[in-house]
């Protein structure tokens, strides 16, 4: 990535914000997933190693422009405390005089976390003013977020105008790196394996990759429009009527290019979404009236796992069933073990996925399990991310 890093700028003394993904989930007060937290650790300790005054920034939940004490970051700011084995002090606003004075008060080698950047609307609105506001409490600005830097916010976008340096941190040049070679320089054969519940968050994706992968493996709800658009009955199954014709006209794309697009030939089934309830296995592609389509079947599974076997490069979004709720997990789970035996490059994209490759004990087996759900597909349907484009270029 040709944009400025962290490690190329002078820190010492100088007032360091650092805009940060904090958008971890939270129960009964307390963190309950703090990989966010853990890998962006790497840049917040090498700004405090250099001396910095180090100002963390984040979004938590989309509270909508309000104050809403439910999102307040201060439980972050404990959790990170211990990660850090230090204290961190936290502001009670983001902007404003109270936190002009706590940020002066920020010593080298101390690290102040700003609350909720999203209790202000001028944040996701790219305030002019409210950049303005932030990037007046630093010297130099540093952008970590990569899960937020699909987004033109006044703390991943605006801000970039009235800093003298917007660089990145480590996590994100990390993730632009993995995530561009799959786009740059893949090793072949490449397979692209998509699920989860929408057609239409993939779609992007897979029309950016076809002409780059050799194979897509479509698991997931959104199997079942493609299964339906094919012109199979789908029972129950959750289906995107209004995305047939998208679908399609994807298929016929693949087609032409000569991709390998593989759909379910058998599937899981319930009559309803509840845990342990009573399942069958149904071969063939059609789903039979009153059943839902809720996880692959055994011979998917095999058929899926022999491709993924053969493959270089490997990239992973969306499960392959309704993994939260077992049994509909054992999907998931072999594809997942197919991917951690792989001896290919293996990035799987951020949010259901990144939690099922956790829940089946397979997160150290990957190449590389991206802290950034949307921005990840945003970046592989090629799209800029704005985030990104706005830090400085590297003379
Ligand atoms: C995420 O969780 O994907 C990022 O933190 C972005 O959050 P958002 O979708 O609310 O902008």
């Amino acid at each position: 990535m040709n944009k400025v890093c962290i490690d190329e700028l002078e820190l010492n003394n100088r007032r360091v914000l650092i805009r940060v993904d904090f958008n971890v989930p939270l129960e009964e007060g307390r963190v309950s997933d703090d990989t966010r937290i853990h890998e962006v650790l790497p840049t917040i300790r090498y700004a405090r190693d250099q001396k910095a005054k180090v100002i963390l920034c984040s979004h938590l939940g989309r509270p909508k422009g309000k104050l809403s004490p439910a999102l307040s970051l201060r439980p972050v700011a404990e959790h990170l405390s211990t990660l850090l084995e230090g204290p961190v002090a936290m502001a009670g606003d983001c902007v404003g005089e109270g936190v002009q004075a706590a940020v002066a008060r920020v010593r080298p080698g101390e690290v102040l976390l700003l609350e909720n950047l999203r209790f202000h609307p001028g944040e996701e609105q790219n305030a002019e003013a409210f950049a303005q506001a932030l990037a007046g409490l630093c010297d130099v600005y540093v952008n970590d977020a990569f899960g937020a830097a699909h987004r033109a916010h006044a703390s991943t976008a605006g801000i970039t105008r009235f800093v003298p340096v917007a660089a990145s941190g480590f996590l994100l040049k990390m993730e632009i790196d993995h995530l561009g070679k799959l786009l740059a320089a893949p090793e072949h054969p490449f397979v692209a394996i998509l699920g989860g519940a929408k057609v239409s968050d993939k779609i992007g994706v897979v029309k950016n990759l076809i002409g780059r992968v050799e194979s897509f493996l479509l698991g997931g709800a959104m199997a079942y429009t493609f299964l339906r658009a094919a012109g199979y009955s789908m029972g129950k199954s959750l289906v995107e009527e209004d995305k047939l014709e998208v679908a399609r006209e994807t298929m016929k794309a693949a087609r032409k290019a000569k991709v390998a697009f593989l759909l379910p030939p058998d599937h899981v089934v319930a009559d309803r979404i509840e845990p342990n309830v009573p399942i069958r296995v149904v071969e063939g592609p059609e789903i039979p009236e009153g059943w839902m389509a809720l996880d692959i079947g055994p011979q998917t599974r095999e058929a899926f796992a022999v491709v993924i076997r053969g493959a270089r490069t490997i990239f992973w979004n969306g499960p392959m069933g309704v993994f939260e709720t077992p049994p509909l997990h054992e999907g998931t789970w072999a594809i997942a073990a197919a991917v951690a035996a792989s001896g290919g490059t293996s990035i799987i994209g951020g949010g259901d996925t990144a939690a099922a490759v956790v829940q089946a004990g397979l997160a150290d087996k990957m190449s590389h399990i991206s802290t950034g759900g949307g921005a990840s597909l945003e970046f592989l349907e090629g799209r800029e991310l704005p985030g990104v484009a706005a830090l400085s270029d590297r003379r």
